[in-house]
């Protein structure tokens, strides 16, 4: 008799063990479809799953979105669409994807997402330092979700960014003020450490149709 409940007892916790998961398994899917996000990213994939591919007129690396957090992409397609960002290609691309399209295409080309704490390369300008890393971390991992990572993102493009923030091209609150703060020469030096560290982000892999 005692070893029979046992068995049940075993049994009992084997099964909130397994709905425990599914339950987490679920969550984890409610918030993006990666599988659905590969349909809808094709096209995406014209400028973010070539390497090196650039923006004319003027002329920077299109930036690179493998390892990226999923919130920050969801939340830049968000600000394209919005017009808090002025760019007429993504406005038009995320234009046409609802507020579940950005969750699941953002899940398929993100990927795996960098993990933190790796140790930084270089020393670091004193501004990053200073200003930067407390959000964007020494190494250019964002600390959470809602922060990007910059960590081996294209050079021009992080400068670009950044000038595009001082401007008020890019609006955002966060970054006007400390964008604002920075020289010309600090961009510069700023872009390029960043798009030095590792582990880098980088450019979406183009499914193989052979
Ligand atoms: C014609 C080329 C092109 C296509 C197609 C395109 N993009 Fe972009 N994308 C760009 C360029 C160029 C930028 C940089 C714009 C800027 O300077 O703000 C960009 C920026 C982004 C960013 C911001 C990245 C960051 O680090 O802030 C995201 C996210 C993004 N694109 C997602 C998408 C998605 C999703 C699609 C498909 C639905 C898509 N893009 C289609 C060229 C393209
Ligand atoms: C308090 C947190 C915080 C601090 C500090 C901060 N950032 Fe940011 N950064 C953000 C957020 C949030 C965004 C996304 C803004 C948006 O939606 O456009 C961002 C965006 C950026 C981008 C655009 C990335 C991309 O992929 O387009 C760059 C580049 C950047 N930050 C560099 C810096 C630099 C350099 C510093 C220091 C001078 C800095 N940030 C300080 C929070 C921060």
């Amino acid at each position: 008799m005692p070893s029979m409940s046992f068995q049940w007892a075993r049994l009992a916790a084997v099964a909130v063990a397994v709905a425990l998961a599914l339950t987490l398994a679920g969550t984890a899917q409610a918030a993006g479809d990666a599988a659905r996000g590969k349909q809808l990213g094709y096209t995406c994939l014209g400028c973010h799953g070539i390497e090196n591919y650039k923006n004319v007129y003027p002329t920077y690396n299109v930036p690179k979105l493998a390892g990226q957090h999923v919130e920050y992409i969801v939340a830049a397609l968000k600000s394209y669409r919005g017009k808090q960002r002025s760019h007429a290609t993504m406005y038009a691309q995320a234009s046409s994807l609802s507020d579940q399209d950005m969750e699941d295409v953002a899940a398929y080309l993100a990927g795996a997402v960098l993990p933190a704490g790796a140790p930084a390369r270089g020393a670091a300008p004193q501004k990053v330092s200073e200003l930067c890393s407390a959000c964007h971390g020494a190494n250019g991992v964002g600390i959470t979700g809602d922060y990007p990572t910059l960590a081996g993102q294209h050079a021009d493009y992080l400068a670009r960014a950044l000038v595009e923030y001082q401007k008020g091209d890019r609006k955002n609150p966060i970054m006007a003020q400390f964008a604002g703060q920075l020289s010309a020469a600090d961009v510069k030096a700023i872009a390029d450490y960043y798009a030095g560290q590792s582990p880098p982000l980088k450019t979406v892999e183009r499914p193989s149709f052979k």
